[in-house]
C-alpha cells in the first residue's frame, strides 16, 4: 500500500471511528482504556517507528499538538492525535546527543556537547562522575526536544579490533554494568529515557547485520549478558535496543528466549525493547519475541503486521502486549508532558564537565623519572598530525555534532607553554593539504565523522633543530574507528612505518640532547605498545576525550589536573595472544576460515571458542605476559592499602580497605576487588573482578576507607549442567588490587553451603563449539 493510500485509509477509518466512540485521550492511568480504543491499524503503526502524518476529523487534519520533530535525530514513534498519543523522538549517543547542528531557514545553531567516549568514561571507574556526565547529556536530550537517548553502548570488548569499542566500556561485564547503570541513572534523572544497546553479543562490526555469534550458555550469561543484567536491575532503563546480529541461531530481535524469558521473566525488565535500525525482518517473530518497537520503521512493516493479524499468523493479543508497553513508555516522556524545551542547554557549563571528566579517565601508562607533570618546561615541540587534528570521539552514529574540538596546540598554548611555531606551521600546511584530499574523496551519507589523516614523515634535520630549540617533545598518535567496520591489524592495531620512524628519531634525538619525550595516545581503543614503549619517557593514554580534549590533555601534562584512570581492558603484547583472535575477523595469523569464523553466502558465524576466557580472565589464568594489564594505571602520587576487612552479611559480604596517599601530590585511587573461588566446583578463571571503588581526592598523608558490598548472587558462576547460577561452598580469596597483576592484600571468606538460583535452559549454541 502506498503512503497516500494509507493516509486516506487512516483518515476515513479514524474519522468514522472517532464519531462512534467517546474521545479517550492517553493519560498516565488509562493505558488499558486507550489500548481498547485503538484500531488494528493504529496498533500496527505504534509498534513501527516513524511519524507519518495522520489526518483525523477530531484534529482537523492537524498532526497532534504534541508532535515534534528534531532534525538529525535517529528515529521517532508514531503520534495518534485522536487518542492524545504524542510522537516521541529518539536520538543517538552515547558521547552526547546527535542531532543536526543547523536547520533550514534558521539562523540558530543546535550544537551538542561532545563528551568523552564510553571507554574514557569507564576508565574513570567513578560511577558518581559518570552519573554527573549522564545528567548533563540527559539535560541536552530534554532541552533539544528529544525523549530517549540511544545509549549507553554496552557490548563487550572481545577484541581490540571491534570498530565500536570506543562506545563500549570494557572487556569485563561488571565494569560495563556498573558504569552503564550510573550513566542510565544520570540521563534518566532528567526525565528522559535511555536505550541500553546493542542487546546482545554485537562485539564485531564485520557483517554485523547477519553474523551468528555462537557461544556457550555460560559465556553468554557470564560475559555477554551480565552487564545488561546489572544495568537493568540497578537502573531500569526505559528502553533496550536489540542488536543486528544473531546469537546461537535466531536474530536477537526475533528471539523470545532472549527478550522475554531472560530479559523480562528472569531479570524483571518492564520497559520496551526496540530494534536496532533494521529494515524488514519477520515482523510477527519480533512481536512474539517481545520486541515492542521496530525502528526506524517503514510502511511495509505496518502492512505486513496488519496482514499477519488478519490471516491469523499473529495473534492480536500478542500485538496488544507490545502496544501496551509502548503506551506505558509514552506516558513517561517529555513529549507526553508537552515539555517546553528551550533548545538552549547550558553548553558552557557542560564544556567544563567534559573537560574535567576527561582527565579522570586518562591512564598514565608510563612515567619514567617523573617526566610528568612537566616541571621547568617552557618550550615544547609538538609532533604527530593528530596533535593538530585532535580526535574528540569515534565515527558513526556515536559521532556528536559538536561546535568545536580543542586541539593540543590550543590546549598547550593556553596552559602557557611556548609551542614551536616552525614545526606547528609545517604540520598545519600538511594538515590543510591532507584534509583537502580526504574531503574530495569522502563519502557523504550520514556524516560518519572525520577520518584519520595519515602521519607525516619528519626528516632528521628538522628533528635536530627541534631538539635544540625545545625543552620537551610531545608526539600524539591517533587512531580512528567506528560503526560499520572493524579495525585492521597492520598499521592500525600496530604502528605504521612512518609512526615507528617518528618515535624512534624523536626519542633518539631528544634523548641525545638530554630532553624527554612524551607520547599521547588519542584513540578510542587498544593498540600495540610492547615493541615501542621503552623509547619515550612517558605515555599518557588520553583516549578520545571529547570536545575539550586539548585542554584536558594540557591540564594533565602540566599538573593542573592529574590522571586517575585505569585500564578497563587488557593491552596485549600481540593480537594473536588473545584467545578471541582464533575467530575474530581481520586477524593476520588467525585460524583458517571455516574453523572459528566463516562466511559462506548466507551462513556467517563467529564461534566464541574462548568461552568465558575473555581479556584478563584468560591472561590471569594462563599467566601470559601482557603489555599493560587490566586495571592498570599510574598516578602522580603513590598509595598504600591497609586494614583489609571482610564481614559476612545476610546475603553475602562487605569488604573494606583503607587507602592512604603516601606520595607528594594529590590524587585518587581505584581499588579493584578480585575474587578467587575455591577449587572443586566449576572451572573458574584465576580471579574475577567482582566490585570496585574509587577514593575521593586524597591530599598527601590523607586516608580513606572504601567499602564494597557483594551478594552471593554476585559471586555466582553459571552452571550449564544445572542451568543455575551457583556459588559453591568453600574458602574464597578476596583480593584488593591496584590492577589484576598487583593485588596488594588478600583476606578469606568462607561459605558453608551452596547458593543457587535456577534459570531457564535457553539459547543453546546453534553449532558445536
Ligand atoms: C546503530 C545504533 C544507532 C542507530 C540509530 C544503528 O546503525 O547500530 O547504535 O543507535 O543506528 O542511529
Amino acid at each position: 500500500m502506498k503512503k497516500k493510500t494509507i493516509l486516506v485509509f487512516c483518515a476515513i477509518l479514524l474519522g468514522s471511528f472517532s464519531t462512534l466512540t467517546a474521545q479517550v485521550k492517553l493519560q498516565a492511568d488509562n493505558v488499558d482504556e486507550v489500548l481498547k480504543a485503538m484500531t488494528l491499524e493504529e496498533k500496527a503503526m505504534l509498534v513501527v517507528g516513524g511519524n507519518r502524518q495522520i489526518a483525523s476529523s477530531a484534529d482537523n487534519g492537524m498532526i497532534g499538538a504534541h508532535a515534534r520533530r528534531v532534525p538529525g535525530a535517529a528515529g521517532m514513534t508514531q503520534a495518534i492525535p485522536r487518542l492524545g498519543i504524542p510522537s516521541t523522538v529518539l536520538t543517538d549517543g552515547p558521547a552526547g546527543v546527535r542531532i543536526s547542528p543547523r536547520r533550514e531557514n534558521d539562523q540558530n545553531t543546535y550544537f551538542c556537547t561532545g563528551f568523552p567516549v564510553g571507554t574514557a568514561l569507564a576508565c574513570t571507574w567513578n560511577a558518581e562522575l559518570v552519573e554527573e556526565v549522564g545528567k548533563c547529556i540527559g539535560n541536552e536530550v530534554l532541552e533539544y526536544g528529544c525523549d530517549v537517548l540511544l545509549a549507553p553502548g554496552m557490548n563487550i570488548h572481545r577484541s581490540p579490533l571491534c570498530g565500536r569499542n570506543f562506545e563500549y566500556y570494557s572487556e569485563d561485564p561488571i565494569v560495563t554494568g556498573k558504569i552503564a547503570a550510573a550513566y542510565v541513572r544520570g540521563v534518566q534523572s532528567q526525565g528522559v529515557g535511555t536505550s541500553v544497546k546493542h542487546f546482545a553479543g554485537n562485539s564485531q562490526e564485520t557483517n554485523r547485520m547477519n553474523v551468528d555469534e555462537v557461544m556457550s550458555q555460560r559465556a553468554l550469561r557470564e560475559i555477554y549478558l551480565k552487564g545488561f543484567e546489572i544495568a537493568v536491575r540497578e537502573a531500569a532503563p526505559w528502553t533496550v535496543m536489540s542488536s543486528y546480529n544473531r546469537i546461537n541461531g535466531p536474530y536477537t530481535q526475533e528471539n523470545r528466549e532472549l527478550l522475554t524469558t531472560i530479559l523480562r521473566d528472569e531479570w524483571g525488565y518492564d520497559g520496551i525493547v526496540m530494534t536496532d535500525w533494521t529494515g524488514l525482518r519477520n515482523t510477527a517473530a519480533q512481536i512474539q519475541a517481545g520486541n515492542d518497537l521496530m525502528e526506524p520503521g517503514n510502511e511495509s512493516q505496518i502492512n505486513d503486521l496488519i496482514d499477519k493479524v488478519k490471516s491469523g499468523a499473529l495473534k492480536e493479543s500478542d500485538l496488544d502486549i507490545c502496544v501496551k508497553r509502548i503506551l506505558q513508555y509514552l506516558v513517561k516522556t517529555p513529549a507526553f508532558r508537552a515539555y517546553k524545551y528551550s533548545n538552549k542547554p547550558d553548553l558552557d557549563a557542560h564544556a567544563k564537565v567534559t573537560r574535567s571528566s576527561a582527565t579522570e579517565g586518562m591512564v598514565l601508562l608510563k612515567n619514567e623519572g617523573k617526566t610528568l607533570p612537566m616541571s621547568g618546561v617552557k618550550t615544547v615541540s609538538v609532533f604527530g598530525v593528530t596533535s593538530y587534528d585532535f580526535i574528540a570521539g569515534g565515527t558513526g552514529s556515536g559521532d556528536v555534532n559538536k561546535a568545536h574540538t580543542i586541539d593540543m596546540m590550543q590546549g598547550l598554548s593556553e596552559a602557557g607553554l611556548q609551542v614551536n611555531s616552525k614545526l606547528a606551521n609545517l604540520y598545519r600546511d600538511y594538515k590543510t593539504y591532507q584534509s583537502s584530499l580526504t574531503a574530495a574523496s569522502s563519502r557523504g551519507g550520514r556524516g560518519w565523522g572525520r577520518p584519520l589523516l595519515p602521519e607525516m614523515a619528519v626528516g632528521l634535520p628538522i628533528i635536530n633543530v627541534q631538539a635544540q630549540e625545545s625543552d620537551l617533545a610531545i608526539i600524539t598518535l591517533g587512531r580512528q574507528a567506528g560503526e560499520g567496520s572493524d579495525r585492521h591489524e597492520d598499521g592500525d592495531f600496530t604502528l605504521t612505518d612512518v609512526e615507528r620512524q617518528l618515535i624512534t628519531d624523536v626519542c633518539n634525538t631528544f634523548h641525545l640532547a638530554g630532553k624527554p619525550v612524551v607520547v599521547v595516545l588519542n584513540m578510542g581503543n587498544v593498540m600495540e605498545t610492547a615493541s615501542w614503549k621503552s623509547m619515550p619517557d612517558a605515555i599518557l593514554l588520553a583516549w578520545q576525550p571529547g570536545q575539550e580534549g586539548g585542554y584536558s590533555v594540557a591540564d594533565v601534562l602540566t599538573g593542573k589536573a592529574y590522571p586517575s584512570g585505569k585500564l578497563t581492558m587488557t593491552w596485549p603484547n600481540n593480537l594473536i595472544d588473545l584467545p578471541s583472535s582464533a575467530s575474530y575477523p581481520n586477524i593476520r595469523q588467525a585460524a583458517p576460515r571455516g574453523r572459528g569464523n566463516n562466511k559462506v553466502e548466507f551462513q556467517d558465524y563467529t564461534k566464541h571458542l574462548e568461552g568465558i576466557n575473555v581479556g584478563y580472565r584468560y591472561f590471569a589464568t594462563s599467566k601470559k605476559e601482557v603489555s599493560y594489564p587490566f586495571g592498570f594505571g599510574l598516578s602522580y602520587t603513590t598509595f598504600t592499602y591497609s586494614k583489609p576487612v571482610v564481614k559476612a552479611t545476610k546475603d553475602g559480604l562487605t569488604a573494606s580497605v583503607t587507602v592512604t596517599n603516601t606520595g607528594e601530590r594529590a590524587g585518587k585511587e581505584v581499588v579493584e576487588l578480585y575474587v578467587s573461588a575455591p577449587a572443586g566446583g566449576l572451572e573458574k578463571p584465576a580471579c574475577e573482578l567482582k566490585a570496585f571503588a574509587k577514593t575521593r581526592e586524597l591530599q598527601p598523608g590523607q586516608s580513606q576507607t572504601l567499602t564494597m558490598a557483594l551478594s552471593l548472587y554476585d559471586l555466582a558462576s553459571y552452571n550449564e549442567a544445572t542451568q543455575s547460577w551457583e556459588t559453591a561452598p568453600g574458602k574464597y580469596t578476596i583480593g584488593f588490587g591496584a590492577s589484576v597483576e598487583d593485588i596488594r592484600l588478600t583476606v578469606t571468606y568462607s561459605l558453608s553451603k551452596q547458593y543457587s538460583v535456577k534459570c531457564h535452559d535457553v539459547m543453546k549454541p546453534s553449532m558445536e563449539l
